[in-house]
């Protein structure tokens, strides 16, 4: 895989030696009020579509038009559909180790905002699709690069619910994304080594930001539409194929419901989500992964998977690598308030990824990165910064990043007395001001979508949230994070709900504070802090 300019690095290294150095009511904008314009020529609908034809009556009730191809994302504007919002997605496949083939069929269950004659879905064109019905309906269909055009049988009027059922197969990939940093998809391990009889390591996983999903599944995928998942997976067991080993397991976000093997050696895993999530959220993984459960954390219960061949050393000895979950959980509830979800884990592939994400409640890791106890938490805190809290579009990725790296340096601020935070934040300008200025050339703000996840995003946007504490005093400081996931929690957001937040618990104007920070080339100097 292709890996990003900056995130190897800062995820892999920069990261943990930068923290040694300091040792010491909904306002997400709905598809409507994004995209005025819907994405189709008013004039070919005007042709298509009868009722809108007639000259009266003229109210907007009676006007039906294409959903748009994407939900107005400034920096990806195919990704998410106009129109809609999901509810839940149910998920029935079936995986074919032996072509690398996926089969199956999802169900998009979901509610109009708008009056559609047609509305699309984000699928990458490797997958095939085979039939659409809409409420039970056939629908006509067509596909153009990474969407699907769905053209029910009937209008579906606005705040209406339905049914799209797509049957699809095809070999998956990565996500076919313009300007993406990564990439991001369905990934297969195939074994190096004539002599892996066994192929233990002949896994399957899924994960990837800015995309993910559409790489295997029809989905709406914007960090805007959360919705349930239930994903139920099957993989015949054959017993004359490298991956027949009656072990091997199919893992993916919220609770495993049901697993259930059928006499054709067909294993069928059943998972259901509790809470909403982003489709870029969504993990998966199919192979040697062993789960080791951890001593629940009061309601929160631990549950990691590894991939064997065993790693280098047992990975479940969690005091080996130096992170304790249990300390992270304290310091984190703490600040920001309640764990947002129930239940929380690790997913180790056995590959040097050189790097994880915050997968919802189930964080995916390459093993280097698992090595990092840095990672651990930064990934952790995403779990409040990013999932909990969600963006109304990827040009607020600072909202996450900044937010998870800041977190890092909270931790360790809390757990470590010796530690000096404002030493380690000065340590952070230093660092990179041998590192050409890397901080200066792209603004956390609005980074662009190839500088995603640049440095600055992570860095410069941590330091804004250290800067805004210096300037108005821890009290307030954390008092204003709290009030954010408290208001924010289970919401999209934009950096102007944060600011608001702020300003309303300091009662100061921070906007020009804000606007250098986020917005302007040059980064500002770190106030002085008054400790
Ligand atoms: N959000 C991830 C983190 O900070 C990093 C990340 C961005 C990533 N894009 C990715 C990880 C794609 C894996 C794949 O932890
Ligand atoms: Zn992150």
């Amino acid at each position: 895989m292709s890996t990003g300019k900056y995130l190897t690095p800062i995820v892999g290294g920069l990261l943990s030696s930068l923290l040694v150095l300091g040792c010491g009511e909904e306002t997400r904008t709905s598809p409507d009020e994004t995209q005025t314009t819907p994405y189709s020529p008013p004039s070919e609908q005007l042709e298509e579509d009868p009722a809108a034809l007639t000259p009266e009556p003229t109210d907007a009730s009676s006007i039906f038009l294409a959903g748009s191809k994407g939900v107005g994302d400034p920096y990806f504007p195919n990704l998410g559909n106009g129109g809609y919002d999901v509810t839940r997605y149910l998920i029935q496949v079936t995986w074919t180790p032996s072509s690398l083939t996926l089969r199956g069929s999802t169900t998009i269950e979901a509610e109009t905002t708008d009056n559609l004659s047609s509305f699309n879905v984000d699928l990458n064109p490797n997958m095939h699709v085979s039939s659409v019905t809409v409420n039970g309906d056939a629908a006509d269909f067509t596909r153009e690069s990474s969407e699907i055009i769905v053209k029910p049988v009937s209008n579906l009027p606005a705040g209406s619910e339905f049914q799209a059922r797509f049957t699809y197969n095809g070999e998956p990939g990565m996500s076919l994304l313009e300007n993406a940093p990564f990439d991001g998809g369905w990934f297969n391990q195939l074994s190096d080594t004539a002599e892996d009889f066994s192929c233990s390591s002949c896994g399957t996983y899924v994960y990837g930001e800015p995309s993910s999903s559409m790489a295997w599944h029809p989905v709406n995928d914007h960090p805007s539409d959360r919705a349930q998942f239930r994903i139920e997976m099957s993989v015949k067991m054959d017993p004359s194929q490298l991956w027949n080993n009656p072990d091997w397991e199919f893992v993916t976000n919220g609770f495993l419901i049901d697993k259930r093997k059928a006499e054709n050696g067909m294993t069928t895993w059943i998972y259901e989500t509790k809470y909403p999530r982003a489709p870029y959220l969504t993990t998966l993984a199919f192979g040697s992964f062993v789960e080791f459960e951890e001593a629940n954390l009061g309601d929160v219960q631990l549950r990691h998977w590894a991939q064997s061949p065993p790693l280098p050393v047992d990975i479940f000895e969690v005091d080996f690598f130096g992170f304790d979950y249990r300390s992270m959980f304290e310091v984190f509830t703490d600040l920001f308030g309640p764990y947002p979800f129930d239940t929380y884990g690790y997913l180790v592939i056995n590959e040097d990824l050189g790097l994880a994400l915050e997968t919802q409640t189930l964080s995916i890791f390459g093993y280097d990165a698992f090595q990092q106890p840095g990672v651990h938490v930064h990934e952790l805190a995403h779990q409040w910064f990013g999932n909990h809290i969600t963006l109304d579009n990827w040009s607020e990725i600072w909202l996450n990043e900044g937010f998870a790296t800041y977190s890092q340096f909270l931790y360790e601020e809390a757990v470590n007395p010796d530690y000096d935070i404002y030493y380690a934040m000065r340590n952070v300008v230093s660092a990179f001001e041998d590192e050409e200025q890397l901080l200066n050339k792209v603004p956390p703000g609005d980074p662009g979508p190839e500088d995603l996840f640049s440095a600055s995003v992570y860095f410069r946007g941590a330091l804004t949230l250290h800067a805004l504490r210096i300037e108005i005093g821890d009290e307030v400081f954390f008092a204003s994070l709290r009030k954010y996931v408290e208001d924010f929690g289970g919401k999209n957001v934009t950096t102007s709900d944060f600011i608001e937040t702020v300003e309303g618990v300091s009662g100061e104007d921070l906007e020009d504070f804000f606007n250098r920070w986020l917005y302007d080339l040059e980064m500002p100097t770190l106030p002085l802090a008054s400790n």
